[in-house]
């Protein structure tokens, strides 16, 4: 018991650390949350700071996910991948090191599939892309994305973990509630990059 309580500890703590806020800050004396969408994530940075910065915001958002989901394995075997994971996905989204005002859960939940099932990461990474290619929506991406890896594991994991893999994405789409809305309202940005 005591391990699997280190282990939600952990994740949590990692999914905490604040990339975009240290990125932002350390090398370009900026606090995204003051400009842009508001949001501490990858997209944000990318909008505000410029491709380099979006790069290791997203990346290490990504990591914190991958890190947190792999605890088990050195911890305590027994605790489920995904549960790890899920802490991690609360930390970046309400992170004690950034006053709780976090990141919207996407890029960390993808780290976390990352680690649990590899070829799901690849599917909703292609599912994104796709999205992004025709729609220019960041926002509308990720959860087209995390839909994608969903309908994917219904055909090949259990129900728990379908059970699971259905609650990252409605927090997902839960947390992107503005961007729906102002894709409704046709005020969301697109990416200017794609054509
Ligand atoms: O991962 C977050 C992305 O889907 C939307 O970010 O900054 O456009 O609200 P943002």
């Amino acid at each position: 018991m005591f391990e699997y309580g280190i282990i939600v500890i952990l994740a949590y703590l990692i999914g905490s650390i604040p990339s975009g806020l240290i990125i932002g800050k350390k090398f370009y004396g900026v606090d995204i949350r003051q400009h842009g969408s508001g949001n501490l994530g990858g997209t944000n940075t990318f909008r505000v700071l410029g491709v380099k910065a979006g790069l290791m915001v997203t990346i290490a958002d990504i990591l914190k996910g991958t890190l947190a989901a792999s605890l088990p394995l050195y911890i305590q075997p027994d605790m489920h991948y995904l549960l790890a994971g899920i802490f991690a996905v609360i930390g970046h989204t309400y992170p004690i090191f950034a006053g709780f005002r976090g990141g919207k859960a996407v890029a960390t939940s993808a780290g976390v599939l990352l680690w649990y099932a590899p070829l799901m990461f690849i599917i909703l990474i292609i599912g994104f892309f796709i999205c992004l290619y025709i729609t220019k929506y960041v926002s509308l991406s990720s959860m087209f994305g995390g839909l994608v890896a969903l309908i994917y594991s219904i055909f090949v994991q259990d129900i728990p973990l379908i059970i699971v893999v259905a609650i990252l994405v409605s927090f997902v789409v839960y947390r992107h509630r503005a961007n729906i809305k102002r894709i409704m309202d046709k005020t969301e940005p697109k990416v200017k990059w794609l054509g």
